[in-house]
C-alpha cells in the first residue's frame, strides 16, 4: 500500500481535509499530539479498528483509547461523569490526560477488549484538535508504533514502523511532552493512576483535594491498565537499568562495561554532566540531572536511536522519582524487564 507522507510545517492546516476525510471512509491516519503520535481509526467502525490491532500487531486484550475534540463527543461515549472525573477534565483538557469512564452501547467492546470501561482524552496539539474538529467522530489511537517499539515521537518514527501499511501519515516534527498520556481512574474507593505520565500525581492531587494511588505494576497482580503488562518502550538490545546514588550508579555502571570487555556495542545513557565518566565509544544525552522533562522528551528518540546504532546492550541511569521523573522510570523500568539493578 502506497503510504501518502504529508509534512505540516507551518500553521497552514489545509491538508488536513484529506486527512479528515480518510478517517471518516474508515482509512488508517497517524497524526501528532503533545504526548506521542497516535495512529487513529474512527471508533464507529469495527473493521477500521480491527485494522489497528492487525497493523501494530497489538494483542486484542489490550483497549484503546479514545479522542475526542470537544465535551459534547464525551456525552456519546460514557453513561456517567463522576464529579471527580468533571473536575480533572476542567483542569487538564485539552492535554495528556486520560479518564477512565464506564463505557455507553455506543462504544464497541473491540475498542475496550470487553471492559465495561472506555478511556478518553482530548489531545492539546493544534494538528491533533484540528483533525478530530474536521472529522467529528471520536477516533481510536494507540501510539503509532508497531507493538513492543518505543512510542513514536517524530513523524520520522512513525515513517520506520509504518510506512506502506496505512493510508496516511501526518509528520508535524517533534511532540512537546514524549511520554503517552498519564491514564487515571476516578470511580473507585480512591483515585488511581493506571499509567504514570506528565500529569503527574502532585497535579491530580491539588486538583481533587485527596491522596492519589498509583497501579501497582508488580508482574503477578492482573494490571489495571491492561497494556501495562506487556514489554513496551523497548529497543531491541537488552536494557539494564541502574538505580540508586549517583556516584554509585556510575561506579556500577563502570563495572558493567568492563564485564563486556569490548567484545559488544555498548550504549551508555546517563546524565548530561556524567557522560564524561564512561569510557564508551557512545555515550547518550538523557539531559541534565533534575530536569526529568527534558529526559521525557528525549527517551523514545535515544532508545530508537540505540536499535539503529545496532547496540548490543545499553546502560542506563536510573532518575529521581519525583514529579514526570517517575513516569520517566516507569517507562525505563519497562524497558529494562527483568534488568533493573540496585545500588546505595
Ligand atoms: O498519549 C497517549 O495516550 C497516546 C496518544 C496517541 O494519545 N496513546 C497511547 O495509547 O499511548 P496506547 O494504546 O499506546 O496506550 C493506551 C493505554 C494502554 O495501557 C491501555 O491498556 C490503557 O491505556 N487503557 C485503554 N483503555 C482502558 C480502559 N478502559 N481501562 C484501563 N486502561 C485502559
Ligand atoms: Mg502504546
Amino acid at each position: 500500500m502506497e503510504t501518502a507522507i504529508i509534512k505540516l510545517t507551518g500553521p497552514d492546516l489545509d491538508p488536513l481535509h484529506d486527512a479528515a476525510k480518510l478517517l471518516r471512509e474508515a482509512k488508517l491516519v497517524a497524526f501528532p499530539t503533545e504526548t506521542v503520535y497516535g495512529l487513529g481509526a474512527i471508533y464507529s467502525d469495527d473493521d477500521a479498528v480491527y485494522r489497528i490491532f492487525a497493523v501494530k500487531g497489538r494483542p486484542n486484550d489490550n483497549p484503546l483509547i479514545l479522542h475526542i475534540w470537544h465535551h459534547d463527543q464525551l456525552l456519546l461515549l460514557t453513561t456517567t461523569i463522576h464529579p471527580k472525573a468533571e473536575k480533572l477534565i476542567d483542569r487538564f483538557w485539552p492535554g495528556p490526560l486520560t479518564v477512565v469512564f464506564p463505557k455507553s452501547t455506543a462504544v464497541s467492546p473491540v475498542i475496550t477488549a470487553g471492559l465495561s470501561t472506555v478511556a478518553v482524552r482530548m489531545p492539546s496539539h493544534p494538528v491533533a484538535q484540528e483533525l478530530l474538529r474536521l472529522t467529528n467522530i471520536p477516533v481510536a489511537a494507540p501510539s503509532a508504533n508497531l507493538s513492543g517499539r518505543p512510542s513514536p515521537t517524530r513523524g520520522e518514527h512513525v515513517i520506520e514502523d509504518l510506512d506502506g501499511k496505512i493510508e496516511m501519515i501526518l509528520d508535524a516534527g517533534s511532540c512537546q511532552s514524549g511520554l503517552e498520556s498519564t491514564v487515571v481512574m476516578v470511580d473507585g474507593e480512591h483515585p488511581l493512576i493506571l499509567r504514570p505520565g506528565s500529569v503527574t500525581r502532585e497535579m491530580l492531587e491539588e486538583v481533587l483535594g485527596e491522596p492519589v494511588q498509583i497501579a501497582s505494576s508488580h508482574p503477578d497482580e492482573r494490571p489495571p491498565a491492561p497494556g501495562m503488562k506487556y514489554r513496551h518502550y523497548a529497543p531491541k538490545a537488552p536494557v539494564f537499568l541502574v538505580e540508586g546514588s549517583k556516584p554509585r550508579i556510575i561506579q556500577k555502571i563502570n563495572e558493567l562495561l568492563k564485564e563486556q570487555s569490548g567484545s559488544k556495542k555498548s550504549v551508555v545513557i546517563a546524565a548530561t554532566e556524567n557522560m564524561q565518566f564512561y569510557p564508551c565509544e557512545w555515550v547518550l544525552d538523557l539531559g541534565p540531572s533534575g530536569q526529568p522533562e527534558i529526559a521525557a522528551e528525549r527517551l523514545y528518540e535515544l532508545l530508537r536511536l540505540c536499535d539503529r546504532l545496532n547496540t548490543d546492550i545499553i546502560f542506563i541511569e536510573g532518575l529521581e522519582s519525583n514529579g514526570v521523573g517517575g513516569a520517566v522510570m516507569n517507562r525505563l523500568r519497562k524497558a529494562a524487564e527483568g534488568n533493573v539493578i540496585h545500588v546505595s
